[in-house]
């Protein structure tokens, strides 16, 4: 694992710093309202973990798992729900928890499923944005970091569904992910 990391990008502190700024902005942001928080699976579980215990708000977890469209295809933006919701989310306010928003299809099909629910509100948190891969219009509530066009992993993000367990957020060996494509 160690050998397959070219550079790490945040460690596990400059996280941990980041996840507790977001979880104090939004515990102001909905000022003592109640808020389901929903996880897209499964990049987004980890951050969801650390975030939600950094949030000081009546609380509700569910979760969303989405079929990926793999990297070869040019994606129309169909984006299949294989697990919906457990809970009623009507006139409920809801905040959507993502490791990473890349071309943002998988958000906009989401956001756009979950509107048509009636909700109170929603919002976005993502802990990482690639605005540079950008292949659609959506507004990101909550963004922990920017980063650049690189292909990175750790902390929930992985790559072949591995590296999830990292505690760091790296860029991969090129090398790397050339032998496993
Ligand atoms: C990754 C990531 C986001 C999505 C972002 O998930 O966790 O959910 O891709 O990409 P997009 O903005 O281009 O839609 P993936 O589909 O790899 O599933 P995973 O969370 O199980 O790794
Ligand atoms: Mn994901
Ligand atoms: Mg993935």
């Amino acid at each position: 694992m160690k050998m397959d990391i070219e550079e790490i990008l945040y460690t596990k502190e400059q996280i941990s710093c980041k996840v507790k700024e977001l979880g104090q902005q939004i515990t102001r942001d909905y000022n003592g309202e109640e808020v389901i928080v929903i996880g897209v699976l499964k990049g987004a579980n980890i951050f969801l973990g650390d975030l939600i215990r950094e949030i000081n708000l009546p609380l509700y977890i569910d979760f969303m798992a989405v079929s990926s469209y793999g990297y070869s295809t040019q994606t129309s933006g169909v984006v299949k729900i294989l697990k919906d919701l457990d809970l009623e989310v009507e006139n409920k306010h809801v905040l959507i928890i993502e490791d990473i928003v890349d071309t943002g299809l998988t958000l906009k099909y989401l956001t756009e499923n979950l509107r048509s629910r009636k909700l109170a509100s929603l919002k976005i948190c993502t802990l990482l944005d690639k605005p540079s891969r950008r292949k659609c219009d959506l507004y990101l509530d909550y963004v922990g970091f920017d980063i650049p066009d690189e292909f990175i992993v750790g902390y929930g993000i992985d790559y072949a569904e591995k590296y999830r367990n990292l505690p760091f957020i790296a860029t991969l060996k090129p090398e790397v992910y050339e032998s496993l494509s």
